[in-house]
C-alpha cells in the first residue's frame, strides 16, 4: 500500500472480524475481477452469475466501471494516470466489500497490468481473483453494444482501449473467459463453479 500523505494516523481495530460476518452469511468475501476489452463481456458476466448466486441466498455486489464513473470517480477520465487512480480507489472499494464478506464482481477494463497487479498485492491470499473476459477486438467492435467504437474509429473518443490506448492480457489469471466461443450461460456455470471448488460458497 503506498504510504498516506498524513503521517498522524492510528489504525483502529474492531470487536467484530471478518470471520464473524463471514460465519454470518455463511460464504467467504472475494472479489472476482473482471477484465477485458470494452464490449467483452464483462458486465453481463457479473449481472447474470450476480444473480445465480443471489438467487442461492449469497450476498453479492457489483462495481462496474460505467457506474462508478458516475459517482465515486466521476473526476476521472481515461489518461493512463486517471485509470490507474480509478483502479486504485475500486481496489481500495472492493477489498473493504470482500472483508465485509460480500462476493464482489468487479467489472472495469482495467487495461494495465501493474493496475491489476497493485490491487492484488492490497489483498490476501486467495480474495482476488482475476477474470481474463477474452473476446477479440473483432468480436468487441462487431458487437459494439454502444457505439463507441465506431466513434473511437471516427476519431471522436481519444485514448479509446484496443483502438488508441492498450490493452494488456493478464499472464495468469485465475479464471479465462472465451466469450468468442461461450454462452453467457456456460461463462457463468465456470465462474460459479470456480467459487464452489474454492469453497467461497461456504
Ligand atoms: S478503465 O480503463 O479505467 O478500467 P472503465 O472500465 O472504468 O475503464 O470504463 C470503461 C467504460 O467507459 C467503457 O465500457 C466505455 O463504456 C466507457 N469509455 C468511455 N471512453 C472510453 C475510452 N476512451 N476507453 C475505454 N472506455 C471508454
Amino acid at each position: 500500500m503506498a504510504d498516506p500523505k498524513s503521517k498522524n494516523l492510528t489504525w483502529h481495530e474492531g470487536q467484530v472480524a471478518r470471520t464473524d460476518r463471514e460465519n454470518l452469511l455463511g460464504q467467504r468475501g472475494v472479489t472476482v475481477w473482471l477484465t477485458g476489452l470494452s464490449g467483452s463481456g464483462k458486465s453481463t458476466i457479473a449481472v447474470a452469475a450476480e444473480k445465480v448466486l443471489a438467487d442461492q441466498g449469497r450476498l453479492t455486489y457489483i462495481l462496474d466501471g460505467d457506474n462508478i464513473r458516475q459517482g465515486l470517480n466521476n473526476n476521472l477520465g481515461f489518461s493512463p494516470e486517471d485509470r490507474t487512480e480509478n483502479i486504485r480507489r475500486i481496489g481500495e472499494v472492493a477489498k473493504l466489500f470482500t472483508d465485509g464478506g460480500v462476493i464482489v464482481f468487479s467489472s472495469f477494463i482495467s487495461p494495465y497490468r501493474a493496475d491489476r497487479d497493485a490491487v492484488r498485492e492490497i489483498m490476501s491470499e486467495g480474495d482476488f481473483v482475476e477474470c481474463y473476459v477474452a473476446a477479440s477486438l473483432e468480436t468487441c467492435e462487431g458487437r459494439d453494444v454502444k457505439g463507441l467504437y465506431k466513434k473511437a474509429r471516427a476519431g471522436e473518443i481519444p485514448e479509446f482501449t484496443g483502438i488508441s490506448a492498450p490493452y494488456e492480457e493478464p499472464e495468469k489469471p485465475e479464471v479465462v473467459i472465451d466469450t468468442n466461443g461461450q454462452t453467457v450461460d456456460e461463462s457463468v456455470q465456470v465462474l460459479v463453479e470456480y467459487l464452489r471448488k474454492g469453497g467461497y460458497l461456504g
